[in-house]
């Protein structure tokens, strides 16, 4: 019975697979991709409402998807398990600067030789990439090693990356090169286009990735943070000259969660105090200013289009459009920045046009970046690899209908360390934004359920909550009381997050196809697919007594296993110490 279903579940996923490959059939050459990558773009400021040529040749022309999700909301972390199809807990690059992160972390992880564009051209492919590739890719490190796995390059490297007037690039076989003075996504664009004439004259299919830093903070450094004493001021972005009147009457949409009157969210966010009209101004006008440098980005989707239609490649190319983590400006009295769990942080845009995908439409299929080497590994008919910890997704019109009806439904959501504003207000970093989270959207249900490392709780029942201002597990430092009046997805919230507890408890150090069916774990049945199959009454001693809970032994600004107090034995699948759920609470 369980072998049937499971035979049923693998034909289906074949099957969408196997649509989405069908496209070009067996004799085409094999599809190329654009791959643009953007930098701290949110959904929910509605940045993409003022991208005319990313609507006209994207959403318009593609599959825009809802709900697609980073799973840590900072640049390196999110963009090292976007190249690797890795969880961060297992690449332990958890933060943008060492020890914990950055390009030299990268590198010491192994990753250099083992990460996409390395599979990539393993598979037969030619890959070039340009703009940003990591934080702590400088210029004196850039060469000790070059990056890996890239045809041809042209990065920005620090200290100069977020410095939109002075900008420094270095290409393949070429010392860095300064461009004083130019317009950084204006020489990004030219060079995004001299390398995609470099990979139509190969013989090769290819992978571009054009990774503008738009709309990022401008950022003057000293140095890079590995030079002593380092200065980085902060300010707005910068636009192109040309786009510096636009948007003049626009400023942040005023959500429910936009500077709230009471406090919200949990730990050091519930702490902040209401800004003052001075900071709203200001936070506004660096509102306007991403959305002016955004121009230039959308002029160099234009300016790619207009030539991928000359050169017969739209046929034969995936275009894909997404960013490495979202961005707040005063939701939850929040600075301009990101590091958040919060659903502006880690919802981002993610739009696919290509052969086979349904134009001017859109998807709630849940998918996160940790998915995303895989979906491009089955987009391009390569065989997955055993230790991606995502699942590859559809993204054809025929693979989306094929997809089988119990869809991946959660996303499993980590940071580590500080969390720092963007703007002039405020710059101080609040230590131990440590925190776990699941988001998941399903049938009946759409939550968003967090423990930060001092061990507060958090749970928003999104569906009548979307801006998440009502933390029903208040107050925050105790798991929700049993016989509390609360319900969700129409049960007791207490049965709701026993389920989720433990369905995190595994996530946390899952690895491989623990993480890609971590219900599984739990089930070894294989009788448990969704958090609505869990809540089953048969389960509730299993979930409400047996299970231990996620528990922080302490604040860690890196992934340390004494800090994370219990785990989840990913191979022998039994449990390691901690408190059981009565005993809880
Ligand atoms: C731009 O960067 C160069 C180093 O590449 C530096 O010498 C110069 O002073 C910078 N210019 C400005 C205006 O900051
Ligand atoms: C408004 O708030 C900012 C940031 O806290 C502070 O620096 C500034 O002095 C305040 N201005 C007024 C007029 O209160
Ligand atoms: C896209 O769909 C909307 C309705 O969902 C329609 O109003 C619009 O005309 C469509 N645009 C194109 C280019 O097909
Ligand atoms: C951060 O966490 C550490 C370790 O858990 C604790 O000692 C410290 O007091 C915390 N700091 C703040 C500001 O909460
Ligand atoms: C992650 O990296 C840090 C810094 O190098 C190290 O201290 C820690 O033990 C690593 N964590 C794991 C789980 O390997």
């Amino acid at each position: 019975m369980q072998g049937l279903w499971i035979s049923a579940l693998f034909l289906a996923l074949v099957g969408f697979a196997a649509a989405q490959q069908d496209v070009l059939g067996d004799t085409a050459r094999r599809p190329n991709v654009v791959f643009i990558l953007t930098d701290d773009q949110d959904v929910h400021l509605n940045s993409l409402d003022y991208m005319p040529f990313v609507q006209k040749h994207l959403l318009e022309q593609g599959t825009y998807f809802n709900k697609h999700y980073c799973t840590t909301a900072v640049c390196c972390p999110s963009r090292v398990t976007l190249w690797t199809g890795k969880a961060a807990h297992n690449t332990n690059i958890t933060d943008v600067n060492p020890p914990y992160g950055g390009y030299p972390k990268f590198v010491s992880q192994g990753f250099n030789e083992n990460y996409l564009p390395v599979w990539l051209q393993a598979a037969g492919y030619n890959t070039y990439y340009t703009g940003k590739l990591f934080n702590v890719h400088t210029v004196d490190n850039y060469n000790s090693p070059y990056a890996g796995g890239f045809t041809g390059a042209d990065f920005l490297l620090d200290p100069f990356t977020y410095n939109y007037l002075n900008s420094t690039f270095q290409r393949t076989g070429e010392t860095p090169r300064s461009y004083e003075g130019e317009y950084v996504t204006d020489v990004l664009a030219q060079k995004a286009y001299r390398l995609l004439d470099d990979a139509v004259a190969a013989e090769n299919p290819f992978f571009l990735t054009i990774a503008p830093s738009a709309p990022h903070a401008n950022i003057q450094m000293s140095g890079s943070i590995l030079d002593p004493d380092p200065v980085f001021v902060f300010d707005a972005p910068v636009s192109a000259k040309r786009h510096e009147h636009l948007f003049e009457d626009v400023i942040v949409p005023r959500g429910r969660n936009f500077n709230p009157d009471h406090p919200s969210g949990a730990n050091w966010v519930r702490k902040l105090e209401q800004q003052n009209q001075t900071n709203v101004d200001w936070n506004d006008h660096f509102y306007r200013q991403r959305l002016r440098a955004l121009q230039a980005v959308d002029e160099l989707v234009d300016g790619l289009f207009e030539r991928l239609e000359q050169l017969g490649l739209l046929d034969s190319t995936y275009i894909v459009y997404s960013s490495d983590n979202g961005f707040h400006v005063g939701q939850h009295r929040l600075q301009p920045g990101k590091s958040c769990g919060y659903e502006e942080d880690i919802n981002i845009p993610l739009i696919v046009r290509g052969p086979g995908v349904a134009a001017n439409s859109s998807t709630d299929i849940v998918t996160s970046h940790t998915d995303l080497a895989p979906t491009f590994f089955s987009l391009l008919g390569i065989p997955l690899r055993d230790d991606f910890d995502g699942t590859a997704f559809p993204v054809t019109e025929n693979g989306l209908l094929a997809a089988p009806d119990r869809k991946h439904e959660h996303i499993n959501v980590e940071y580590w360390g500080f969390a720092g504003g963007e703007g002039i207000y405020h710059r101080e970093l609040h230590e131990n934004n440590t925190y776990k989270a699941i988001r998941i959207v399903g049938s009946g249900y759409n939550l968003y359920y967090s423990i930060w490392c001092n061990n507060e709780h958090e749970l928003y029942d999104m569906e009548v909550d979307q801006d998440q201002l009502q933390n029903l597990l208040l107050p925050a430092t105790l798991p929700a009381p049993a016989n509390s009046e609360a319900r969700v997805a129409g049960l007791p919230i207490a049965k709701v997050i026993a389920r989720l507890d433990s369905l995190l408890f595994v996530l946390k150090s899952c690895k491989g196809q623990t993480c890609r069916k971590p219900w599984q774990a739990l089930h070894p049945e294989g009788n448990v697919e969704t958090l609505k199959d869990a809540l089953a009454a048969e389960f509730d001693h299993f979930y409400e007594v047996e299970q231990r809970r996620v528990q922080y032994n302490f604040c860690s600004n890196g992934y340390l296993v004494d800090a994370e107090g219990p785990m989840w034995e990913t191979d022998g699948l039994v449990y390691r110490g901690g408190l059981t759920w009565d005993q809880w609470v």
